[in-house]
């Protein structure tokens, strides 16, 4: 099986002194959707950041696509990230530009030999396939309820047809419905995207285990487990069966 990412021993201390990742070893199959769990603090947003080239190693190597990230200059990095979508907790849309225009935005930024109809008519196609309406097109994000502005977050993380999609915590903060919204999204925009890898850092267990078919579980910045659902019901690790009997004691 080929992998997506790569990522041998990866140290990162922001202060010199206390490690938030450690001796971090993990490989994200391509084709899949691998959900990364973990305790808060436990530096899985800080692991995806190091996946995206926002943050630099203080050791290790981290392979993207079969890309050494340390061998790039910092403009070849910047196209590089074209291979990547990315939706974050708060969708992170640009409260003045309209829906259409927050999507058209990294399209005119990466491909910058496009025609203006081009361009409109790829980002108006991903915001169909995330479900929006036509209609919204126009409003400004404030003008959206919170599903509608995660399905615009999904379509410009989808506009430059990304190998790799990166959640970070997608239904954090949502009701159970526009969780139940969120997941299925992530899945059918998976399935749309044959080939495609998807890796989503959530806290929701329920997420993990369904949406997910590679789960890895970090704790004080290493891999605690990785594996299938089974793997992890059998497992007799304490820490695991604490954050299972929690996460699923919350529903
Ligand atoms: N830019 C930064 N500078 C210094 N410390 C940082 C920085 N970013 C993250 N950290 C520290 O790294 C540790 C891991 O943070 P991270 O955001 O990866 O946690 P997390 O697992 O995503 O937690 P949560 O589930 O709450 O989102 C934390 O102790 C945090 O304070
Ligand atoms: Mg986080």
């Amino acid at each position: 099986m080929k992998n997506a990412v790569e990522i041998h021993s990866l140290n990162k201390t922001f202060d010199g002194m206390d490690y938030v990742l450690k001796n971090l070893n993990l490989n994200i199959p391509e084709g899949h959707i691998t959900t990364i769990i973990g305790f808060s603090g436990t530096g899985k947003s800080v692991l995806l950041k190091h996946i995206l080239g926002l943050v630099q190693p203080s050791s290790g190597r981290i392979c993207v696509l079969g890309k050494d990230l340390a061998a790039m200059s910092p403009e070849e990095l910047i196209d590089f990230r074209c291979h990547l979508g990315v939706l974050f907790q708060h969708a992170a849309l640009f409260d003045d530009m309209t829906v259409l225009e927050n999507v058209c935005f990294p399209i005119i930024e990466h491909r910058r030999n496009w025609e203006t109809d081009a361009i409109i008519e790829t980002a108006a196609r991903k915001l169909k396939d995330s479900g929006m309406e036509e209609k919204h097109f126009h409003k400004l994000p404030s003008e959206l309820s919170g599903g509608q502005r995660k399905r615009v977050g999904l379509a410009r993380a989808l506009a430059l047809d990304p190998e790799i999609l990166l959640y970070d915590e997608p239904t954090t903060g949502l009701d159970p419905i526009l969780t139940e919204m969120v997941d299925d999204l992530i899945r059918t925009t998976h399935d749309k995207h044959p080939g495609s890898t998807s890796i989503v850092v959530t806290h929701d267990l329920h997420a993990a285990f369904n949406v997910g078919n590679f789960i890895v579980m970090l704790d004080k910045g290493g891999v605690l487990l990785q594996g299938n659902r089974d793997t992890f019901f059998k497992s007799d690790i304490p820490l695991v069966q604490s954050f299972l009997e929690k996460g699923f004691k919350k529903e």
